[in-house]
């Protein structure tokens, strides 16, 4: 098959792990006889140094020809720490969502059994997690009004969502649920917000068209703490925008690292692609950044062109890596591997090169030496 990708590697840390995930679809290419053509494209800190703009209209528009989009990270310290920045790298991401109508973020969490070790989390608490958050993404607070009053003491953002808004995501959702353990929990905080009492509602009435899905209500201050406290309870969690963007960071720490956890956005036509961490600067260029939120996203990206072995592929390779130990400094502060050697190393198994004994020791030759 023959797919156009746009490529953004955005900041920080975004070009080398997606340097990696490139590697890898084009070991999947080889492997599997596809085509993949890359355009790579501007968007968030490097894109306003270089054209004043955080999304260039070439960047929406190559999205828009594309199959699919894979994204690196996003965010300059430089911006963070100046409240008035006129321009900031994230409004290049919330307008690409918004233009390329990217309303449901799916972000699945999974444990692997040889870095329960590594979560705060209680192992027995933790095994066999296996849930996935369906985040709305082009509505709410993000998207409302925005006013900031002329002696700038008051400051205001709108939150507003329509039945059409939370039915669409809603029904992916659901659908998510039936193809998994057929459980699905509303996050919301229907006990103050009109906006939530709107998606209790409608997601009520959704629930006579999927009889087969039991449906939970949870406020988002309880699910927090659930989250952690219990996370095996959870199938498919439904959320609006800023929820989900909380919730799922807090739920990475159930991975072990904020580094292992990929996300799709899917909507109208073409889907992005990206890892949740952000653009970690301090690490940036250094080559010791977890790639696998990258690489996993990337194997989402497979999915959604239909490419299921071909993604199954590489989620086995990314087992392998992490269970025999080669992972990187978030994950293993003393033993680590640089970025660019677990991206040759999965490379290597999905050309069916699997490391064996023999090449264990050129595996140790690049392992870091930075203690
Ligand atoms: C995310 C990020 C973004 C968000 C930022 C970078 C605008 O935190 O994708 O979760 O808040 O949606
Ligand atoms: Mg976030």
């Amino acid at each position: 098959m023959k797919k156009k990708i746009t490529v953004i590697e955005g900041d920080g840390i975004g070009p080398e792990v997606t340097k990696q995930s490139i590697h890898i679809l084009n070991a999947i290419a080889k492997f599997y006889k596809h085509e993949f053509e890359y355009t790579y494209c501007l968007m968030g800190a490097v894109a306003i140094d270089k054209t004043g703009d955080p999304l260039p209209n070439e960047t929406i528009e190559s999205c828009l020809e594309s199959d699919a989009i894979l994204f690196g990270a996003i965010g300059h310290p430089k911006y963070d720490n100046d409240p008035n920045a006129k321009v900031r790298p994230e409004q290049g991401l919330l307008k690409l969502r918004k233009s390329l109508q990217l309303y449901a973020n799916i972000r699945p969490v999974t444990t692997y059994s040889s870095l329960h070790h590594l979560s705060p989390l209680k192992t027995k608490n933790i095994k066999d997690v296996d849930f996935v958050i369906y985040r709305e993404l082009t509505g709410g607070i993000y998207f409302g009004k925005k006013e900031l009053s002329e002696d700038g003491t008051q400051a205001l953002d709108e939150c507003t969502y329509t039945v059409e808004e939370i039915e669409r995501i809603s029904h992916l959702a659901f659908q998510a649920a039936q193809q998994r353990k057929k459980h699905l929990t509303l996050v919301d905080k229907a006990n103050v917000l009109e906006t939530s009492r709107l998606w209790r509602k409608v997601v009520q009435a959704m629930c006579a068209q999927y009889p087969d899905v039991t449906v939970d209500y949870l406020f988002v201050d309880n699910a927090a703490m659930q989250i952690i406290v219990n996370p095996k309870q959870f199938d498919v969690i439904l959320t609006e925008n800023m929820f989900g963007d909380i919730i799922s960071d807090e739920a990475s720490v159930i991975s072990g690292s904020l580094g292992l956890l990929p996300s799709a956005s899917i909507g109208k036509g073409a889907a992005l692609f990206e890892p949740i961490h952000g653009s970690y600067p301090q690490a940036a260029g250094k080559d010791i950044a977890n790639p696998m939120g990258s690489i996993l996203s990337a194997a989402m990206l497979l999915d959604h062109l239909k490419m299921k072995d071909e993604a199954a592929l590489v989620r086995q390779a990314v087992e392998w890596t992490l269970s025999n130990g080669f992972v990187t400094k978030d994950i293993d502060n003393v033993n680590f591997y640089f970025t660019s050697t677990l991206g040759e190393l999965i490379c290597d198994y999905i050309s069916g090169n699997v490391p064996g004994a023999g090449k264990k020791e050129n595996i140790e030759l690049r392992k870091s030496t930075i203690i």
